[in-house]
């Protein structure tokens, strides 16, 4: 396995293995890497000739410049698992590699940024599309992989894709959870041993809401469900609850067909926000 810290460097690794015919898959990662971001390297190198995994806590992307503070920065554990799920180069550039200058470019997603994470952290999307464009021109991959826990990013960046016209696949994976249910992310290890054990809770409470659905309770009584849940675990700081269309992510006023609707929740827990969603 290459590691590349240059956009130089890794263009020409990749150069040459293009012209040979290889296709190339490219696994997009903040780093602190866990056995779900191992899952999009293993679709990756199942469906490509090579396999690259960019690791760059991008900070454009955070509003919240605690967030980007506390965000965990592991590349050499990073790189040793990558090493052994058989990623075949790595791309761990600097902030300035990326961003010589701050981009003057502001991409606006409309409706898909008015809702969920786009309402509570403004920016973040703009920040999302500009390093996802970034890489998509330096990696020029046949395909991506995106995690369905940020599905909301993968909406946006499936956008992006029409809308810029870029030549690659999006690979949606789906959540990879701890044996209680806790989703996985990067984020879980900023959690206090405390904080780690109530955790699931979160995914509890869309279980909750799942069950309501599925005993033909109401959207509303879904909502209450959840919210009543929370209520009992003071702990977490509801941020929303949300039942939404799984592609659009616009909320809807009743369940969709199989499979197309996603309830989403993103809660604070002490000082981490989580997120998690269940596609019904
Ligand atoms: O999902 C993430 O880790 C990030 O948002 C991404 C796609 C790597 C862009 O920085």
């Amino acid at each position: 396995m290459q590691l590349y810290e240059t956009i130089t460097g890794i263009r020409q690794a990749l150069d040459s293995q293009r012209k040979t015919g290889h296709s190339i898959g490219l696994v997009p990662t903040m780093g602190a890497l866990h056995a779900g971001h191992l899952t999009l390297v293993d679709a990756s190198k199942a469906q490509n000739d090579l396999t690259v995994c960019s690791i760059f806590v991008n900070p454009t992307q955070f509003n919240n410049p605690d967030d980007l503070a506390r965000y965990p920065h592991t590349l050499e554990a990073d790189c040793k698992l990558l090493e052994e799920a058989g990623c075949d180069l790595v791309f761990a550039p600097s902030v300035d590699e990326i961003y010589p200058t701050n981009p003057f470019l502001k991409l606006n997603f409309g409706e898909l940024e008015t809702v969920l994470e786009g309402a509570f952290r403004p920016g973040h999307f703009n920040g999302v599309g500009i390093v996802v464009s970034k890489l998509f021109n330096i990696i020029q991959p046949n395909r991506a992989y995106f995690g369905q826990k940020d599905l909301q990013q993968v909406a946006v960046v499936k956008r992006l894709i029409r809308d810029l016209g870029f030549q690659l696949e999006l690979i949606r994976m789906p959540i990879v959870r701890e044996d209680d249910g806790l989703a996985m992310s990067s984020r879980n290890r900023n959690l206090s041993p405390a904080e780690r054990q109530e955790a699931p809770v979160l995914f509890q409470a869309l279980t909750q809401a799942q069950d309501v659905l599925r005993n033909d309770g109401t959207l509303e009584t879904a909502k209450t469900a959840v919210e009543h849940y929370l209520q009992n675990h003071p702990t977490f700081r509801l941020e929303y609850f949300e039942i939404a269309n799984a592609d659009t992510l616009q909320p809807v006023e009743q369940l969709q067909a199989p499979g197309a609707t996603a309830l989403c929740i993103a809660a604070h827990l002490g000082k981490t926000r989580l997120i998690d969603n269940l596609i019904v």
